[in-house]
């Protein structure tokens, strides 16, 4: 369809297919601090660039005469089947992006067969979003709050709204030093944007009115400042504390931000059902490994006891063969389909998720592999070429 028509010409004016130019055409289309706050990360930047280099060491190898046309991209996760291996990761406020924003981009996740996960810090609720991916598949993602009444509440939520899999992020008790955000001053959960999860959660909000005497409406920096101080200020949570959620969700357990294999084999112990290789896409720690250089040993570690997952960096159809010939079951992708969102909503989400998905499918069957089963690291080759 694309060669056909050429992207940019007819199918969606505007957003190409090139995962490089992708972020500057985003650039054009968004403010400065919208823009920095997306394409921004850590400190100098330099966990992002070794997320990328990361794959760019790992070289596929391809088979030839491998019956390809009977090609096949479905996974099975957590006991249900999956038409593809990539999920649309969390990302917060997607309201500051495109007025499409959280509804319409999980109602394209249903279009394409992608799995939405929802973010804590969104500019849609929990019962807007079920509504907008009626069909589809969602997983909810938990800023896990310090108050267990707002985290039952919240999880009772996304239970009852069909949300299947609980995904916790671990690596966000406090947002990171970002540099490009800190110079704008822009925090936009301070100005009750990012906060619609919680504020339109019946518990924190009978909270919030009976601590502070007011309505969420008449005091909406008050709410936005008790709301962040719940999910994010400090880090009041262990590993002995996950019995909570554990007890609380029955469904498939996924912890994210997981980048040391003790920690994967904690998350074994601690009974969890999955893991998400992450280094939430170099937005946290600055200088820490590319996220690609730790899957293979935690794979090795715990992958035949839990899910690994696995996200930072994904941009092309290879970086998916790449992270499951690496062990991954499915990967999760974030900046280039906000992106999408970015310049021109559904229509542009939709492009880049379906670009996507047509690349991996592409590049699988040239690369002689029929089923995703069948990625592994005799198909690979890590090498480093000069300059
Ligand atoms: C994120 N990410 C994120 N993760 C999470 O668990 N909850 C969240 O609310 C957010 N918010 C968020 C906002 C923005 C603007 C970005 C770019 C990312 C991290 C996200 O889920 C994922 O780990 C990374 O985006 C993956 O890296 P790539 O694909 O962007 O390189």
């Amino acid at each position: 369809e694309i060669y056909g028509k050429g992207a940019l010409m007819s199918l969606v004016p505007g957003v190409t297919t090139d995962p490089r130019l992708l972020e500057e055409q985003a650039k054009k289309s968004l403010g400065i601090r919208a823009f920095n706050y997306v394409a921004g990360g850590a400190g100098e930047k330099a966990t992002m660039d070794s997320n990328r280099l990361a794959f760019r060491q790992w070289k596929l190898i391809p088979r030839m005469m491998r019956n390809t046309p009977e090609q096949d991209v479905s996974v099975e996760l957590f006991g249900q089947k999956y038409d593809n291996p990539l999920i649309m990761a969390p990302v917060g406020v997607q309201g500051i992006f495109h007025e499409d924003k959280e509804t319409g981009l999980a109602e394209v996740c249903e279009e394409v067969g992608v799995p939405y996960t929802l973010s804590t810090a969104s500019t849609s609720s929990i019962e807007e979003v079920a509504t907008a991916n009626k069909d589809g598949k969602r997983w909810y993602q938990l800023y896990w709050p310090r108050d267990n009444d707002v985290t039952l509440s919240l999880l009772k939520r996304a239970k009852e709204n069909g949300f299947s899999v609980l995904v916790v992020t671990l690596d966000t008790w406090s947002l990171a030093w970002r540099p490009a955000d800190l110079d704008n001053a822009y925090v936009p959960f301070i100005k009750g944007v990012g906060n619609q999860v919680g504020f339109s959660d019946p518990v924190f909000r009978a909270k919030f009115e009976k601590e502070s005497g007011s309505t969420i409406e008449e005091d909406i920096v008050g709410a936005s400042r008790a709301w962040i101080g719940d999910i994010f200020a400090g880090n009041p949570h262990s590993w002995e504390d996950l019995a909570f959620l554990r007890k609380n969700w029955d469904g498939p357990l996924v912890l994210k931000g997981i980048q040391h294999v003790e920690d994967a084999k904690l998350a074994v112990e601690a009974g969890c059902d999955g893991i998400v290789v992450s280094n939430h896409g170099g937005r946290q720690v600055d200088g820490a490994i590319g996220s690609l250089d730790v899957l293979p040993e935690i794979v090795d570690a715990v992958g035949d006891k839990i899910t690994v997952l696995f996200d930072s960096g994904i941009r092309t159809g290879s970086d998916v063969i790449k992270a499951l010939c690496l062990g991954a079951k499915a990967v999760l992708v974030g900046r280039p389909v906000i992106y999408g969102l970015s310049i021109q909503g559904r229509d542009g989400a939709r492009q880049v998720l379906k670009g996507l998905l047509a690349d991996l499918w592409q590049n699988m069957g040239l690369s002689g592999i029929r089923r995703v089963a069948d990625c592994n690291r005799d198909q690979m080759r890590k090498v480093q070429y000069g300059g």
